[in-house]
């Protein structure tokens, strides 16, 4: 499942196959010619961001609070993100350890800038949310796949982690829960992983920013609030999917004093500090009303349902997601490689699905389908993939027939 057969694939999508955001963007583009496609690529939350929320920047626009922000952020917003670690994730923090990024996307950025020197490692679980990979190689770092699979519920497994470690190793990357997985590291794990990141003298970079949506019963927990990993773990989080806010920009690290600091000094030359009229919404949102995120949490796990369900009925199983907004499904009954797969659901199907090698080459076997439609929309993609998949898995290549 791991090679490129079909001649069928346009130029497009098979130059960029090696490279899993270029994938993504290649067939995100291609979806742009079927006016009727179902987005099922992304992993942007569709839903309103909260109105109360809205409501707070059009005052700040109107009273022209909007003058620039020191940095690292404004006072009141770290010392409230301070508050909400300290609460609800138990990390001993305070102000001066918080820090206000350009989306988590620049907060993984900045981090590594700082953390790394060429040819520094650092340890990512396979598979993963790709835009790892830019940020660590453009600062000379090289990445070190962990293995996860299937029948561990992509939990991380401690011992792979011990086993990857070499002289260089500088960090390891724990995402709980998972993109693309829907994963999450347990408690128990963590506390091991912990345990080798002490031995070894690591620092942890804990990507938390699916924090909010956890199914059946499962618990977040922070590696960060565990003794003795205070000064070795940065914790990455933001707005955009815990509020609906993608596209505000607006996302936060909790680090040491001196990461922080070194994290603002990249920050300050490259894009200064957040949009004020931002960090002003995500205030509102913390201080605010969380009824919201209650609602989302109700809706993803209606999704979520509706969407195994779906898959089950064509015949196609997953690890069940413990977090997140994705199933990663695995493909490998259809019996053709999943960025063929992925090609023709949008040509046949008009339904937009990242295949596995979007996030790792080794996943030819996988789709990666999030949940971010409406409930009827998942029903009508699920409706339009099932004879798509029917059809090649019953040994009939010919496109569109
Ligand atoms: C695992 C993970 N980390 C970080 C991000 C960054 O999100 P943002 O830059 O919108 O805060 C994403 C976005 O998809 C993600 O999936």
């Amino acid at each position: 499942m791991n090679t490129l057969t079909n001649p069928n694939i346009p130029e497009v999508v098979s130059a960029v196959a090696s490279d899993g955001t270029q994938l993504r963007y290649a067939l995100m583009e291609l979806s742009a010619q079927y006016k009727d496609a179902i987005a099922l690529g992304r992993g942007d939350p569709d839903l309103p961001t909260p109105t109360h929320i809205i409501d707070v920047v059009k005052g700040a626009i109107e009273q022209q609070r909007t003058a620039p922000t020191p940095v690292a952020g404004m006072p009141e917003l770290r010392q409230a993100l301070a508050e909400k670690f300290r609460r609800e994730n138990r990390l001993p923090v305070e102000e001066e350890n918080i820090i206000l990024t350009t989306g988590g996307q620049e907060g993984l950025f900045l981090l590594m800038q700082t953390l790394l020197d060429p040819g520094d490692e650092v340890l990512v679980p396979d598979p993963r949310y790709t835009s790892y990979d830019e940020a660590i190689t453009s600062a000379g770092g090289r990445m070190v796949m962990i293995p996860t699979d299937h029948e561990d519920a992509f939990n991380l497994r401690p011992e792979a982690v011990e086993a990857a470690i070499t002289p260089r190793t500088k960090a390891i990357l724990i995402v709980t829960p998972s993109n693309p997985t829907g994963g999450i590291v347990t408690e128990e794990r963590l506390r091991q992983i912990a345990e080798i990141a002490i031995k070894h003298n690591l620092i942890v970079i804990s990507d938390e920013i699916y924090e909010k949506f956890v199914y059946d019963g499962w618990k977040h927990f922070s590696i960060g609030s565990l003794p003795g990993m205070e000064e070795r773990t940065i914790t990455l989080n933001g707005f955009s999917k815990t509020y609906a806010m993608t596209g505000f920009r607006c996302g936060f690290a909790a680090a040491p004093r001196n990461f922080i600091q070194a994290m603002a000094k990249v920050k300050a030359v490259t894009t200064g500090p957040v949009a004020t009229i931002s960090q002003w919404a995500g205030l509102a949102a913390l201080t605010g009303t969380q009824e919201p995120i209650r609602e989302f949490l109700r809706i993803y796990s209606e999704r979520r349902k509706v969407m195994m369900n779906g898959l089950l009925d064509m015949g196609l199983s997953f690890s069940e997601p413990r977090g997140a907004f994705f199933l990663w499904t695995n493909s490998s009954s259809v019996g053709i490689h999943a960025t063929e797969l992925s090609y023709l659901l949008l040509k046949e199907a008009q339904v937009l699905i990242f295949p596995g090698t979007g996030f790792g080459e080794n996943w030819g076997g996988y789709l990666r389908i999030s949940i971010l439609q409406t409930t009827d929309l998942l029903k009508e993609a699920l409706e339009r993939m099932k004879p798509v998949v029917e059809r090649y898995r019953a040994g009939n290549l010919i496109p569109g027939q």
